[in-house]
């Protein structure tokens, strides 16, 4: 028979970890709720582009919480005290999400217009594609507040961001598989193959935004052509610029 001592006290436990449980819980929650609120306006963002621009500039989005075991790991590497007021303003990808566009000047276009909302504040950006990381790594990171509107308050969360194009996002998943729980120092030569594949794929980006500019030109100098042709069943007519000009003018 257990005595009355020891049972109060497992119940206190009990207890005890019942209500870390649910603070927990609640703590995580309003990330994820933040991440909803990031996706819709990323959503939003991306159908109201495709209308404007005739293309869509988000190839694919990828979101993801952190589970508490990473959240702790992070607290042990820098050496931070486990409570909540410390995991709030010391780590920031909780809420993840990832971006990968069509071209870089998407990331820019989409960075921009993420930016502006006004109920989002941006706590810091670092572009890794001006200045690639000396591996090769290169993405626009954002961290940005989000207010996140409960039933009987605000709750501000830090919501991480990272944009790249589909060629950084091929290295940037690559390179993690190749040299992910590698600890050791990465031989010089294995290093300036890895900086040189990522120059291989900045490359591909110049070149297919290239093809994508050229291309939009030809598609817009062919609709001002379609302007002035008429179309009867097979039949096309060319309408000579002078004979709409007059038209134009009589309105
Ligand atoms: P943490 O690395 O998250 O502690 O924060 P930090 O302040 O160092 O931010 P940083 O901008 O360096 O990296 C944040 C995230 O970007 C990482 O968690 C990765 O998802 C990604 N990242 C940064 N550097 C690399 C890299 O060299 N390779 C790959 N594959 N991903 C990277
Ligand atoms: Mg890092």
């Amino acid at each position: 028979m257990k005595g009355r001592l020891l049972l109060d006290f497992e119940k206190t436990i009990q207890q005890q970890m019942k209500q870390i449980r649910n603070e927990m819980t609640r703590f995580m929650m309003n990330y994820k709720f933040g991440l909803h609120e990031m996706n819709t306006k990323i959503e939003i963002l991306k159908e109201e582009f495709q209308h404007i621009h005739d293309y869509n500039p988000i190839e694919h989005i990828k979101s993801r919480l952190k589970s508490p075991e990473s959240i702790l790991k992070k607290i042990a590497q820098k050496e931070l005290d486990f409570n909540f007021d410390t995991i709030r303003e010391n780590i920031h990808d909780i809420a993840g999400i990832r971006i990968v566009c069509s071209f870089v000047t998407d990331i820019y276009k989409i960075s921009d217009m993420i930016q502006k909302q006004e109920d989002i504040t941006v706590i810091d950006c670092k572009d890794y594609i001006k200045n690639p990381k000396p591996n090769g790594y290169q993405s626009l990171h954002l961290i940005l507040s989000v207010p996140v509107f409960l039933s009987d308050r605000v709750e501000k969360v830090h919501v991480e961001i990272q944009i790249r194009t589909v060629a950084m996002d091929f290295w940037a998943s690559l390179e993690h598989k190749i040299y992910y729980k590698y600890d050791k120092a990465i031989p010089a030569h294995l290093s300036k193959e890895l900086k040189d594949a990522a120059d291989v794929a900045t490359e591909l980006d110049h070149r297919m935004e290239n093809l994508h500019n050229e291309i939009k030109e030809l598609k817009e100098n062919e609709s001002e052509q379609e302007l002035s042709l008429l179309e009867l069943n097979n039949d096309k007519f060319h309408l000579p610029a002078a004979l709409l000009e007059s038209f134009f003018k009589k309105r």
